[in-house]
C-alpha cells in the first residue's frame, strides 16, 4: 500500500475541482492507500521568493513554514495525484508555484493527472503541460488520465457525484499509478 496525496490545483472561491479531489482521496483510502488532500488554500505558499534553488533547502529547512510542511508531506509520499483546473489553456499559477518550491521531493515518483474544466476539452491542455514540468523532476506522469469536462456532468455545485461510471475511470488511474510505483521501487 502506498502514500498518495491528492494535490488540488485551485484555491478559488467555489472551486469545482474540490469535489473530484475529495473523491480521489476517499477512493484511495478505500483501496487501502494512505491519502490526504493537499490544499494550498489551507496551506498558502508565498510566490517563489527564495534567493536560491529549492534543492539547497531540501537538506536544511525551507524559509517558509508552509513550504516546509509541503516538503515533508511530499517527501513522505510515494506518488501523487494532481486534480487541477485548466486556466487559459495552462496550469493555475498556484499549482505551478507549489511545484516550483520543491524538486528532490518528487524525484523518481509517479503522478496521476486529473483535469477539470467547464468546457468539453476537459482540461486536456493542462494535463499535457504538466507532463513536461513533471518530467523535469525526474518523475513520471502516467499515461492514463481522467478528464472531467464539463464538470457539471460529473459533480454538481454542492459536490454531489452525478456519474457513477466515474468510479471505474478513477480506479483505472489509481491502478496505473500503483503499477508504476511498484516498477519504480523494484
Ligand atoms: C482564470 C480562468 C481561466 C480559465 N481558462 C480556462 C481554459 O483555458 N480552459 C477551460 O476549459 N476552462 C477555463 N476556465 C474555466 C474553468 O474550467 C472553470 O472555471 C472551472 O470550474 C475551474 O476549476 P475550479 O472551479 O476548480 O477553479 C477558466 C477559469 C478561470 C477562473
Amino acid at each position: 500500500m502506498y502514500n498518495i496525496p491528492v494535490i488540488l490545483g485551485s484555491v478559488r472561491e467555489g472551486r469545482r475541482s474540490l469535489a473530484p479531489a475529495q473523491y480521489l482521496v476517499k477512493k484511495l483510502q478505500g483501496l487501502g492507500h494512505q491519502s490526504q488532500l493537499v490544499d494550498f488554500k489551507e496551506m498558502p505558499l508565498p510566490f517563489y521568493n527564495a534567493p536560491t534553488v529549492p534543492v539547497v533547502y531540501y537538506k536544511t529547512a525551507y524559509p517558509d513554514p508552509n513550504v516546509q510542511r509541503w516538503s515533508e508531506l511530499a517527501r513522505s509520499a510515494h506518488g501523487f495525484i494532481i486534480v487541477t483546473p485548466e486556466y487559459n489553456h495552462g496550469y493555475p499559477a498556484v499549482l505551478k508555484n507549489a511545484l516550483d518550491w520543491l524538486y528532490l521531493e518528487f524525484e523518481h515518483k509517479a503522478f496521476g493527472l486529473v483535469g477539470v474544466s467547464n468546457g468539453s476539452v476537459a482540461g486536456a491542455r493542462v494535463i499535457e503541460q504538466l507532463r513536461t514540468v513533471i518530467e523535469n523532476f525526474g518523475a513520471l506522469a502516467v499515461r492514463e488520465t481522467v478528464m472531467l469536462g464539463p464538470i457539471d456532468k460529473y459533480f454538481d455545485a454542492t459536490g454531489k457525484l452525478l456519474d457513477d461510471a466515474l468510479d471505474k475511470r478513477v480506479t483505472g488511474l489509481i491502478e496505473s499509478v500503483v503499477w508504476w510505483l511498484k516498477k519504480l521501487q523494484a
